[in-house]
């Protein structure tokens, strides 16, 4: 595996590779990696044999008072992963590479990123949205994965490569969950053990929820009941949304919905979503 960490080296990289004749798959990361994004790289290798992935906790994204300071750094940890499952180049820029001294939002989510992650978290999505392009512009890659449990970051990608990168294939890979049925996530290292097992019944509320949906406000009412009786949390919001716009769904609505929550467990905000059919 090759590391690089400015942007001529990785065009130099990724060059040789298209003059070898192989597409580039892309897997653009925070670190801290886990089982999810690891599967994410396995599905990168599944759809062409030149395997690009990043490293970079992006600032624009973090909001005031938020994480970043603390968000968990292991490079040389999440290396050994990736050079195991035969990463072809580690793209690992600084602020300085990616911004090039001006740190400002390019991207624009719109009125989807102000809602539900959006609504609590302010420009957050603008901030993930220009990151993105940026790497897209850096690596031009065929294939871009990214991890279902992000479910609203993946719909404003989608929408933005639709616009933008019509070349770039954005591939969607499943939530990879504990046997708890907790989705796994960089963040959950900041929980206590107590407050993972109450973490574990964030998924089986919303699995409440999905057994319940014979109509949208009763798999609300279900999942919501057992989100708000999780010990030493505080939901943060429990929707369905339409999976095709990711409008929020009345009571009535008949197709694909997502139905998504955020839940603040002790200190930690976690996300996660399940598919429901109506
Ligand atoms: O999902 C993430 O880890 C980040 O939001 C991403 C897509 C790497 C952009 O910083």
């Amino acid at each position: 595996m090759q590391r690089v960490t400015g942007v001529n080296d990785l065009t130099a990289a990724i060059d040789a590779a298209r003059e070898r004749g192989l597409e580039i798959a892309f897997v653009p990361t925070m670190g801290a990696l886990h089982d999810g994004h690891l599967s994410l790289i396995r599905e990168a290798r599944r759809l062409t044999s030149f395997v690009v992935v990043s490293i970079f906790v992006n600032p624009l994204q973090f909001g005031v008072g938020e994480d970043l300071d603390k968000y968990p750094r292991q490079i040389e940890e999440d290396s050994v992963k990736l050079e195991e499952l035969g990463v072809d180049v580690l793209f690992t820029p600084t602020v300085n590479d990616v911004y090039k001294g001006n740190m400002e939002v390019t991207k624009h989510a719109g009125h989807i990123g102000e809602i539900l992650e959006g609504a609590a978290r302010r420009g957050h999505f603008d901030g993930v949205l220009t990151v993105v392009s940026k790497l897209f512009d850096a690596v031009k890659p065929n294939y871009a994965i990214f991890g279902a449990k992000d479910a609203q970051q993946v719909f404003l990608i989608q929408q933005m490569a639709k616009a933008d990168y019509p070349n770039i294939q954005i591939v969607v890979a499943p939530i990879v969950r504990e046997e708890s049925g907790l989705a796994l996530s960089s963040r959950n290292v900041y929980l206590s053990t107590e407050e993972h097992s109450a973490a574990t019944l964030i998924s089986q509320a919303l699995l409440a929820g999905k057994a319940a949906a014979v109509s949208v406000d009763q798999a609300i009412q279900a999942a919501e009941t057992r989100l708000l009786a999780i010990p030493k949390a505080k939901l943060g919001y429990i929707s369905l949304v339409n999976k095709n716009t990711f409008e929020p769904v009345l009571d009535g609505f008949k197709g694909q919905a997502l139905m998504l929550t955020a839940v603040v467990v002790g200190t930690t905000r976690l996300i996660d979503n399940i598919d429901i059919t109506f």
